[in-house]
């Protein structure tokens, strides 16, 4: 296994996090809605791991370091943690699992359908995120996982369409993935400057 000690660390940060987040939101049981602030936070999470994964590559072509990429699947795969966590806070603590109420809920939110979108996709991603899958699936599996980009615009607009007034914080994630995107535009891609050697071949 390459970069053991890498990996070990961002399974450290990984956990670390969530473990962080219960934690302030169980101290923050006494306010209103404690449940709530879990999944805000978990959702905003995959957000920011989602981010983190994309930029994996922009930094790749920038220092010239594989080891960027070797991290990049376990990223993915937090990402879509911290949204399986997202999904059951709304289960439980919104839902109350009362499943008669999910109709009423997707009329009156609707964003939540593009959530639901977002969701599919990545669940498509982390089934396939596997080398069996990306062995048969050959020149596909490329295609597949550009599914990601679909991805961060579905979670940015299902971000947006909560916010809606204060988008200060809703730009902060936008513009980063804005960003993310316009590095790998084939065009700019190639003239980002690589800021030291080529220290190892990519993987991917
Ligand atoms: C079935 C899938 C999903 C459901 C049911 C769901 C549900 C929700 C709900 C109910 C909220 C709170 C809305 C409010 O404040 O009134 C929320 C917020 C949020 N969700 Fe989701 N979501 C889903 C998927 C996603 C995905 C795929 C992402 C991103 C990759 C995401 C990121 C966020 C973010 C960033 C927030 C805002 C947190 C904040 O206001 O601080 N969600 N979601």
């Amino acid at each position: 296994m390459r970069y053991p000690r890498l990996r070990l660390a961002i399974f450290i940060v990984g956990c670390a996090l969530p473990l962080w987040w219960l934690y302030e939101a169980a101290m923050s049981l006494l306010g209103p809605d404690p449940g709530k602030i879990l999944m805000d936070r978990l959702g905003l999470g995959a957000l920011t791991f989602l981010l983190v994964t994309l930029s994996m590559t922009p930094l790749q072509r920038l220092t010239g370091w594989s080891g960027w990429i070797v991290v990049r699947r376990q990223l993915g795969l937090w990402c879509f943690a911290y949204i399986v966590l997202h999904i059951l806070c709304y289960l439980f603590f919104i839902l109350g699992l009362d499943w008669g109420q999910l109709a009423v809920e997707l009329r009156k939110r609707p964003y939540i359908l593009v959530g639901a979108l977002g969701f599919l996709g990545l669940l498509a991603l982390a089934v396939t995120s596997n080398r069996y899958s990306q062995r048969r699936l050959g020149a596909r599996w490329k295609k597949l996982h550009k599914l990601v980009y679909v991805i961060l615009g579905l979670g940015l607009l299902h971000f947006l369409w909560i916010v809606r007034s204060d988008l200060r914080e809703w730009a902060i994630y936008a513009g980063i993935g804005g960003l993310l995107m316009v590095l790998r535009i084939p065009a700019v891609a190639r003239r980002v400057p690589r800021l030291v050697g080529r220290r190892g071949r990519v993987a991917s």
